[in-house]
């Protein structure tokens, strides 16, 4: 399964992902953790020093576009492909623990039961512009695009919401949205804008209402965006003394908050995998980002990268390299 955080910077979009992504591995079964947040901080919050952090995948995109074309002959070369450009007969479709993005652009972490951080590395607002082909988030959208994950395996996505995510189809590559919200107008607001391209293309979307201090918050958020109110976490002090750089661990965390996390899991995990749908939302995407650049950005017609034979779903025989 793929979830995805979004929600307004200083959401807590980081925070949940990192606790999400704890309490997952602990549970146990694969989990990939991905940094796609404009501020990287996903590493931080997982208690990793910076000298640990995995060599980001916005800085190998080149290498990772070749690897994953393998040998499609629809994709000539790493420039013919773009972020929205789907696998196809001879592309190499991977499992949660491939071994080029393990080697090349993961740190494992033992003490949090094997849990796998990538990165995007940093960005900033420029790289989120539509025509950005080479842009660091598309990275992460040709992984995803790539990827047959399995029962039982998670791959957890702390991620900017915004334009880029809706332009290029980003946001329809996940089971689960959970969008993360304080229990402010800002905080409703993006997620009204994020509920309306949600609906239009039938993307299952759930609330976090965090930092909770009063019943009224609660009231506030179950008002303004009704029964998609999924979990609330109230402001936890173990998560502020997380922050001022105590060590952390899940056992530090409140009751409230593991039973959130708990709430969390059981959701995802009995959310329908959709694989047909995912299948029919790469095409279009595709189709739409040919033509509102890629087809001018690279001097070819993107369109011929569609293979209509492909079918999402099959588990890849073990990948090579
Ligand atoms: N439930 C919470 N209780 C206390 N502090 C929180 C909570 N959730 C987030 N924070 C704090 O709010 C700040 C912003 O959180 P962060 O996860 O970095 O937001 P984002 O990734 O959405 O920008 C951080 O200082 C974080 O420690
Ligand atoms: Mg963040």
């Amino acid at each position: 399964m793929r979830v995805a955080f979004v929600g307004k910077g200083g959401s807590g979009k980081t925070t949940l992902s990192s606790l999400f992504a704890r309490y997952t591995a602990r549970a146990g079964g694969p989990v990939v953790a991905i940094d796609a947040d404009i501020n990287q901080h996903l590493g931080l919050a997982l208690g990793l020093s910076p000298a640990r952090l995995p060599a980001p995948l916005g800085a190998g995109i080149t290498a990772i576009k070749d690897y994953l074309r393998g040998d499609n002959p629809r994709i000539p070369s790493a420039a013919a492909m773009v972020k929205t450009t789907p696998p196809g007969s001879g592309s190499r479709l991977i499992t949660i623990d491939d071994p080029y993005f393990t080697r090349h652009h993961t740190t494992t972490l033992p003490e949090l039961g094997g849990l796998a951080l990538m990165i995007t590395g940093p960005f900033n607002e420029d790289d989120l512009g539509v025509a950005c082909y080479h842009s660091k988030v598309g990275a992460v959208e040709l992984y995803l695009n790539h990827l047959i994950d399995g029962p039982g395996e998670h791959v957890i996505v702390d991620m900017t919401a915004g334009g880029d995510s809706f332009a290029s189809g980003m946001f329809t590559r996940f089971d689960m949205t959970y969008l993360v919200a304080e229990p402010t107008r800002q905080g409703i607001g993006v997620y009204h804008q994020y509920a309306e391209h949600a609906r239009d293309y039938q993307v299952p979307l759930a609330v976090i209402g965090n930092k909770i201090h009063t019943p009224e918050d609660v009231d506030f958020l179950r008002r303004h965006v009704g029964d998609a109110l999924l979990v609330t976490l109230p402001h936890s002090p173990a998560i502020r003394a997380m922050e001022q750089g105590h060590p952390f661990t899940l056992d530090d965390l409140e009751p409230q908050g593991h039973h959130a996390l708990a709430i969390l899991k059981d959701h995802l995990d009995a959310t329908p995998k959709d694989w047909a749908k995912f299948g029919r939302q790469t095409i279009e995407f595709h189709t739409r980002n040919a033509h509102a650049w890629a087809n001018r950005a690279t001097g070819q017609d993107l369109l011929q990268q569609i293979d209509h034979d492909f079918v999402y779903g099959r588990r890849p025989t073990l990948a090579t390299g």
